[in-house]
């Protein structure tokens, strides 16, 4: 199996960091791979002038899976749109065609007050969204700002084939907004398109108390996949050993089940990060009195001995 990594930016290094050494320490179960890392985003800008460069392009196209951190970061809010470092994300998944996101929003019974919802609402929480990566209006033509009347007219397109719909389908995202708030537990698996999914997603996270618990695959026909947490780079606590590393370290769960078929493993992954729940371990952004609290790396340490 060969791996690649592309850890990003801001804390996307820190975490992918507490990633790899749980990956590592299955090596002991026989599990086999190679990781090799590689550049995206912003960091690749800085080293290559592009976010998608063409040797990680190579990269990840002869690759089984991907690990990704997170990209992006102010610095670069003001390049031109080619060379954002979200350009990047959007280019790794279009090339690698990567049309199908699982987003799973589990609520741990141990988190349940960190929801802004009432715990009676949130409990039990286990909501997959499946939201499609590769069409809709990020990548729809035509799109375009023009002079219309003499002002600026801004257009996208929303654009769907029936081939894509298929592979996918469809609901309609006004009631699923209310309803993801009026009761969450009536849903199992919500499948939505791009943009919709996109809002759906970070609104089904925070219902589970933090953004920082949660993972996604986006995989290909084949499932060959990315896996990366549903979280940004916050650059805001980059370097200073505060951020969650669970959202990733659930990815390489994810890649292990989806990628190589290596349930066990997953599950066994799943199950230490329960179990540091369960023994109060807390980063910043879960944390309540009476806990436990650790950083990036403490939290990774805690994963590991519970493995
Ligand atoms: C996500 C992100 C991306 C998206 C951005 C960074 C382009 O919000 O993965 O959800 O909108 O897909
Ligand atoms: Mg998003």
């Amino acid at each position: 199996m060969k791996i690649a990594v592309l850890a990003g930016d801001g804390i996307g290094p820190e975490i992918v960091a507490q990633a790899v050494q749980v990956l590592e320490a299955l090596r002991s179960d026989g599990l086999k791979f190679e990781l090799e890392p590689g550049l995206l985003g912003g960091c690749a800008v800085d080293a290559t002038g592009e976010p998608f460069p063409e040797v990680t392009h190579k990269l990840v196209a002869a690759a089984d899976a991907v690990l990704l951190g997170a990209v992006g970061g102010p610095q670069y809010d003001t390049l031109p749109r080619a060379q954002r470092p979200e350009r990047g994300l959007l280019d790794i998944r279009k090339a690698l065609n990567l049309f199908a996101n699982l987003r799973p929003a589990v609520l741990y019974p141990e988190l349940a007050n960190a929801s802004t919802l009432k715990p009676e609402v949130v409990a039990g929480l286990d909501i997959l969204i499946v939201r499609e990566l590769t069409g809709d209006i990020y990548f729809g033509e035509p799109r375009g700002i023009e002079q219309r009347d003499g002002q600026r007219v801004g257009f996208n397109t929303m654009i769907y084939s029936e081939a894509e719909i298929r592979r996918i389908t469809h609901m309609l995202v006004d009631n699923a907004a209310m309803q993801l708030v009026r009761n969450p537990r009536q849903f199992d698996v919500m499948v939505t398109g791009n943009m919709f999914g996109d809002i759906l997603s970070d609104e089904a996270s925070m219902l589970t108390g933090s953004i920082g618990m949660l993972p996604s695959a986006s995989l290909d026909d084949k499932n060959k996949g990315l896996y990366e947490p549903i979280h940004g780079s916050a650059p805001d606590i980059a370097g200073k050993d505060v951020a969650n590393p669970l959202a990733t370290i659930l990815s390489v769960a994810m890649m292990l089940r989806y990628t190589f078929n290596q349930e066990s493993a997953a599950a066994r992954i799943e199950k230490a990060v329960k179990k540091v729940l369960a023994q109060g371990y807390r980063t910043g952004d879960i944390y309540e009195s009476g806990m436990k609290k650790v950083g990036t790396a403490g939290m990774g340490n805690a994963v590991l001995a519970n493995l």
